[in-house]
């Protein structure tokens, strides 16, 4: 029997206390192993969506199963030992009065013991750059550095399925890459992603399907590469595509630019002097 999908929404709807339609009859199955990148504008229903995938939101109508089973009947300390949510504000998610204390929060409540919460802790604090860190305040660090605990605290969970709002937003280049490095530890162990973001360059880095939302539905679900190299759709629902497929699609062809997702893809395109020009 094929093991359930790590998240499937029937579906599903949702209204906010003051009549906002927020979801609109959202049907998405994702995955074990999934690495989505969920995009759409300003107030398309993203974070909302995200909420209902950690039991924080239940749907008024539809369905939603974590691992085949009903968030709605599921305890949320059940549910935090397989989907892990990184906030798109830090702030919301920090409340103990040191970065190791922070870090260490989510292992243990999960019922790790002692010594494995320690492992963690120094694994994870050392893969985002924190490890010096370890005695501070994380209220008194910088806004960049209070996203990579957030990220440290996430991670270090383990979670089958990870949702990222705006990982990388903030953060310096150093810190960008040392994030991105250690999200992708996870997914090779198998970990399912959303990304959240408005940084279409980070989604072609990291994710291999693309869910685009507009008005609290699904517009668009698909093969990441064909989505974000497809200017139309991208600016039919008002979003930028990555700057390196911009170019290709001026300078090379459209065939060329759907395999263009990193500057060594470009200069590999460019060296083959599939030029629009010379052609
Ligand atoms: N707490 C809230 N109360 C009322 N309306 C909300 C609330 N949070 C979000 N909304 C509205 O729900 C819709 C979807 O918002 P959201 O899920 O935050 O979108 P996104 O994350 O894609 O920007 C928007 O119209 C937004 O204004
Ligand atoms: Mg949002």
């Amino acid at each position: 029997m094929n093991p359930p999908p790590i998240a499937d929404l029937t579906d599903v709807s949702f209204t906010y206390e003051d009549g906002t339609r927020a979801l609109d009859g959202v049907s998405l199955r994702i995955k074990s192993g999934e690495r989505i990148g969920l995009i759409g504008e300003n107030g398309a229903g993203k974070s909302t969506l995200c909420k209902h995938l950690n039991g924080l939101f239940h749907p008024a109508k539809g369905k939603v199963l974590i691992d085949g089973e009903d968030v709605a009947k599921s305890k949320a300390s059940h549910l935090a030992r397989t989907v892990g949510y990184l906030f798109q504000n830090p702030d919301h998610q920090i409340f103990k009065s040191t970065v190791y204390d922070e870090v260490a929060f989510g292992p243990k409540n999960i019922g790790l013991r002692d010594n494995e919460v320690a492992d963690r802790v120094e694994r994870y604090l050392e893969l985002t750059g924190l490890s010096d860190l370890a005695k501070s305040p994380p209220l008194m660090l910088s806004f960049g550095l209070r996203r990579m605990v957030t990220i440290a605290s996430v991670l270090s969970m383990e979670q089958r399925l990870i949702i990222l709002d705006e990982p990388t937003a903030w953060l310096d280049y150093g810190q960008a890459v040392l994030a991105k490095e250690a999200i992708r530890g996870r997914l090779a162990s198998g970990a399912a992603m959303i990304l959240v973001t408005h940084d279409l360059q980070l989604v072609a880095e990291m994710a291999d399907r693309v869910v685009i939302m507009s008005g609290g539905r699904v517009v668009a679900d698909g093969d990441a590469k064909k989505i974000l190299s497809d200017p139309d759709i991208l600016m039919k629902y008002g979003l930028d595509p990555p700057p390196l497929t911009k170019l290709a699609n001026e300078l090379l062809s459209e065939e060329a630019a759907s395999e263009i997702f990193a500057v060594a893809d470009f200069i590999n395109a460019v060296k083959k002097k599939k030029w629009k020009a010379s052609k």
